[in-house]
Order: C-alpha cells, then sequence, then structure tokens
C-alpha cells in the first residue's frame, strides 16, 4: 500500500484514525491534521518572561482525521479515552466549558478564540487519536489546539500564519481552558522543523533553527509521577516573576544581564531572588547552549543541561524527587551528554541528549535504576526531531 505520510508509524494513526472516523460518522474524512507534541531542550520557565527557550517537535503526535459540516455543530470522537472511547459534541453558537467532557475544552477553547477575533467557522466532524502521552508534560494539550486550528483553517479558508496560529492557541489556554502558560508549546507545535530546535525569541516571536547535532539523540524519559501542583505552583511563579521584574524596574526578567542581575541582588527579598536567579541565568545558558551546538561542542551543551536542572531544582523549585531521581539516574550512564528536567515541572519527564550509540543501553539502564530507586517502571522514547502541524487531504 502507498504510504500516506513517508512513516509508517503515522501512517498506522491515520489508519486508525480513519476507522474510528468510519464506526462514529460513517463515510471517509477529508483531511487529516498531524500535530506533534514538544520537548525543551533547554530555557525552561523563561518563555513567559519575554526570554530565550530552545524547544523541538516530537516524532509522537495527535491526529485528528475530520469531515466539514455545513452546519454549525462539531462532533468529536476520542477512541482512545475511556473503554470504548469517548463522544460529545457542541455548537459553534454556543461555546461554554464542558466539565463532563474536559478533554473537549481545547476544541471549544480555539473554536472560541477564533470566532472572538472575527473568523468564519463552520462545524464539523472529528476523531481525536494519536500517540503522544497524555498529561506526562509533552504538551498534548497545545496539540489538540493547534491541531484543531489547523483543521478549521482548512475547512474554513483561514488566513493564519504560524506564528498567529500560536497566539490565538495560546489565548485560548490562558483564557478559555484558564492556564496561564507562555507562548513555548503553541509556538513550537506550530512551526517546528525536522531534525532542528527552534531558538525562540520569546519577546520579538522571531526563531532561528538549531540543527540537532549529528551522532545525538533526544531521549525522553516519563517518570510518571502525575504533575499534580502544577497549575497553582505555574501561576506562583509568574507572580513572582511579574514582583522581581517590578523590583528590578524593567518591563521583564528578560531585560536583566547576569551581572546586572549579581549587582542588585542583595535589594531583593528572598524568593524573589532565588526566581529571578533562575530565570536570569537560563537566559543566558539558552545563548550559551545554542552557541555550543554552533561550535559543535555538544559535551558543553550537555553541561549547560545539567547546569538548567539544578536551576529549576535550587533556585525556581520546580522540580520533584522523581524527576531528580530520573535525572541521577540518567548521569550516572555512559554516553549521557546531559540532563535535565523538562516542560513545567513537579513531575513530568526529563529530556536527555546522548550519543546515539548508547542510547538504547542509555534507555534500558536509566529504566532499571529509576525503577529500582523508585519502585516505579518509567516510559523511556528515543525521539527524533519532527515537522510542526500540518494535513493532508
Ligand atoms: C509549560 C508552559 C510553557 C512554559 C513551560 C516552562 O509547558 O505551557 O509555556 O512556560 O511550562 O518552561
Amino acid at each position: 500500500m502507498r504510504s500516506r505520510t513517508g512513516d509508517a508509524r503515522l501512517d498506522a494513526l491515520c489508519e486508525r484514525a480513519a476507522g474510528a472516523f468510519r464506526s462514529a460518522f460513517g463515510g471517509e474524512p477529508a483531511l487529516w491534521t498531524i500535530a506533534p507534541g514538544r520537548v525543551n531542550l533547554i530555557g525552561e520557565h523563561t518563555d513567559y518572561n519575554d526570554g530565550f527557550v530552545l524547544p523541538a517537535a516530537i516524532d509522537r503526535h495527535v491526529v485528528i482525521a475530520a469531515g466539514p459540516r455545513s452546519d454549525r455543530l462539531v462532533r468529536l470522537f476520542a477512541p482512545d479515552l475511556g473503554d470504548r472511547g469517548d463522544r460529545a459534541e457542541f455548537d459553534l453558537d454556543g461555546l461554554e466549558r464542558d466539565p463532563v467532557h474536559p478533554w473537549t475544552n481545547y476544541e471549544r477553547g480555539v473554536a472560541w478564540v477564533l470566532q472572538g477575533e472575527g473568523y468564519a467557522l463552520s462545524g464539523m466532524d472529528a476523531v481525536l487519536t494519536g500517540d503522544l502521552p497524555i498529561a506526562a508534560g509533552l504538551s498534548s494539550s497545545a496539540a489538540v489546539e493547534v491541531a484543531t486550528a489547523h483543521t478549521f483553517q482548512m475547512f474554513c479558508d483561514l488566513e493564519l500564519d504560524g506564528v498567529r496560529r500560536a497566539l490565538l492557541c495560546q489565548k485560548a489556554e490562558n483564557e478559555f481552558v484558564g492556564m496561564r502558560c507562555g507562548i513555548m508549546d503553541q509556538y513550537i507545535i506550530s512551526l517546528g522543523r525536522r531534525d532542528h530546535a527552534l531558538l525562540i525569541d520569546c519577546r520579538s516571536l522571531s526563531y532561528d533553527l538549531v540543527p540537532i547535532p549529528a551522532g545525538c539523540s533526544v531521549v525522553i524519559c516519563d517518570t510518571r509521577k502525575q504533575r499534580g501542583l502544577v497549575d497553582s505552583e505555574y501561576n506562583t511563579r509568574r507572580q513572582e516573576c511579574e514582583t522581581g521584574a517590578r523590583l528590578l524596574g524593567v518591563p521583564a526578567l528578560r531585560d536583566v544581564s547576569v551581572a546586572q542581575f549579581e549587582a542588585r541582588e542583595a535589594e531583593l527579598p528572598e524568593v524573589t531572588r532565588k526566581r529571578c536567579r533562575h530565570v536570569v541565568t537560563e537566559n543566558q545558558r539558552v545563548l550559551d547552549a545554542v552557541a555550543a551546538l554552533r561550535a559543535g561542542d555538544t559535551g558543553r551543551f550537555g553541561q549547560l543541561m545539567d547546569a538548567s536542572h539544578v536551576s529549576l531544582r535550587d533556585d525556581y523549585q520546580v522540580s520533584c524527587k522523581e524527576l531528580d531521581a530520573m535525572v541521577e539516574a540518567a548521569q550516572a550512564q555512559e554516553g549521557v551528554l546531559g540532563a535535565r528536567m523538562t516542560g513545567a515541572g513537579f513531575g513530568g519527564c526529563t529530556v536527555n541528549l546522548v550519543a546515539t550509540d548508547a542510547a538504547s543501553a542509555f534507555q534500558q539502564r536509566v529504566s532499571e535504576e529509576y525503577a529500582r530507586a523508585t519502585g516505579v517502571v518509567p516510559r523511556v522514547y528515543v525521539c527524533a526531531a519532527a515537522d510542526g502541524v500540518h494535513s493532508l487531504a
């Protein structure tokens, strides 16, 4: 059979989505939208400080198989939820949050924002599936948002470039779902590039492509610790950063260099000082890490990842014992260049840069070591950097 996507894993996901579409709605889907998850190599909790981040889209995806409708109804089927899947529907004229099917709030929120911005939408039937782990800190919710926006874009002929699409999806998450996330996740899912990370300037919203170095693999280790505190602690950290910027008299912590911070840190209360120290040094680490990669110095890049973890653990205080155990297990292995928690924290995943010829032994040994330390068998994925959202007819 001819490959639809050029990738066996994605072909299988598209087939599964089409099968679910047939059984839920009858007929064939008109298109498939494919949105990757993301992993951040370095630059954590810097995006909402107007700073720098270096994420990559990963080859684990959300797939939407959809057909257009001429009325205002959106019917959704998620075959992977519950024992037999979950169905829900909403009207584009009555968009509210759904407490019974909370997974639909991402689609609802995107429709709400698009219409609020004056885009004319019509309904659709859609199946949502994928192989991106849910609630593991790999941005499955942002992937659903961006995939939904892209599907509306295709069906309703909306003029939306990648950055604007990301901004509107972030707005859906901030204002409809109620999570004050920064721009990183929606941006990289919208604009990611195969075999590359993106150095994103979260103030200008421009990016530079940074190739993943040859001979290195990005390995993601899922602690399987649910990220319980993440929403409330995340919002607290944002406020602490805003306080820090105000006390330092700058628009955002992006505007403070490491030297400027060191000259004035004594003026700050202790907790604010620690939060600011993380953000200011992390921004510098991102720039240093990109310079290291461009110079072919993967060893230096790895050291900066390790330093980022220490800063997130001790100054920003968003790690947890499971993330620390996973990083420690990783750092003890041969072939590992760097290891750190990734994403918001309080559980979820670590990201590791590992020599490709050592990656499969690394996968095995880290799993064993983490299971021995915590009693939990982790999930470990060797990932490739993938393209951002796109649709296939
Ligand atoms: C979450 C948010 C992002 C970013 C990271 C931390 O993933 O959605 O915007 O702030 O946390 O770097």
